[in-house]
């Protein structure tokens, strides 16, 4: 059976094993997927490891997509921009992709409905989550797309490195006082703590959809946040690792996984 796993530090709790099974079920393809905690500074030696047994591929998650990036041996363009990977595809050498921008997009548009072309986007946070979904965002052509993050010089930083990609600003959490956007994406940590980003309720207020990149049984902080200030539409991180995997699954087995039955058996697991 061809094999694969999910590297990442904590990894118990993941719920990429159980995605991939359900894809190989519908698809009727035979693989297994594994977990693998490998510590803090192992990841290369775990990864040479994993090879040596004759795996095929392997998903990346927190905290090493930037390390995943850093020992592949070839990088797709997506993935070279993003300075970080979620996907490793195993031949004669390392081949990483990213697949988390294009999970994103699809969960919105195919998902739920919603277009970026054209939109006046917000993206909060300059950490990896933001980082790598930066240059998909920007492909989809929205009127504006701000980034900003409670250190202003790290949205700053960012802003400067995908400039040339696309109309981009980078600013302070306060420099949105009165700010309105139609599409506000969470990409901070802060709900992992049960924290809510200092924001504006003008920027969720005209109706905007807001989406978190974390996800859990409960809405997520910021979520109940948004939509107690009057936002439109909520979504959570759930359909976007769905997509992400699907994107991951397509590279690897080369069909494409139907993602809502997944979505909706997942929802139905978590459910209180
Ligand atoms: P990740 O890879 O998940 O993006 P990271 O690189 O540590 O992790 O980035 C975490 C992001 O969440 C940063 O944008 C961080 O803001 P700072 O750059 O100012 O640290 C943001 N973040 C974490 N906790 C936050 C909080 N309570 N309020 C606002 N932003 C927070």
């Amino acid at each position: 059976m061809d094999s694969y796993a999910v590297f990442g530090h904590p990894i118990d709790h993941s719920l990429s094993p159980r995605i991939h099974a359900l894809f190989a079920e519908e698809t009727a393809q035979q693989i297994e997927y594994t977990r693998r905690e490998p510590p803090l500074d192992g990841l290369a030696e775990a990864i040479a490891a994993f090879r040596a047994e004759g795996a095929h591929g392997a998903n990346i998650t927190v905290p090493f997509k930037e390390q995943a990036w850093a020992l592949a041996d070839q990088r797709s363009d997506r993935a070279e921009r993003a300075g970080a990977v979620n996907t490793l595809i195993f031949g004669e050498s390392v081949y990483a992709d990213n697949t988390d921008g294009e999970g994103l997009i699809n969960d919105l548009r195919n998902n739920l409905g919603v277009g970026l072309a054209g939109k006046r986007i917000l993206l909060i946070g300059a950490g990896g989550a933001a980082g790598g979904v930066l240059m998909p965002l920007l492909d989809e052509n929205p009127a504006t797309l701000v980034i900003a993050n409670r250190t202003p010089e790290r949205a700053q930083t960012l802003t400067r490195a995908f400039a040339d990609a696309g109309s981009i600003e980078g600013c302070g959490l306060d420099d949105l006082s009165g700010e309105r956007f139609e599409v506000v994406i969470n990409a901070t940590s802060s709900g992992l703590e049960g924290d809510v980003p200092d924001l504006p309720a003008s920027i969720v207020g005209d109706g905007a959809t807001a989406f978190d990149m974390l996800y859990g049984a409960e809405p997520t902080p910021f979520l109940r946040w948004a939509e107690a200030n009057g936002a439109y539409r909520t979504r959570d991180g759930l359909g976007m690792l769905v997509e992400q995997a699907a994107g991951a699954f397509e590279l690897w087995r080369r069909i494409r996984p139907s993602t809502a039955p997944v979505i909706e058996t997942l929802r139905n697991d978590t459910r209180p």
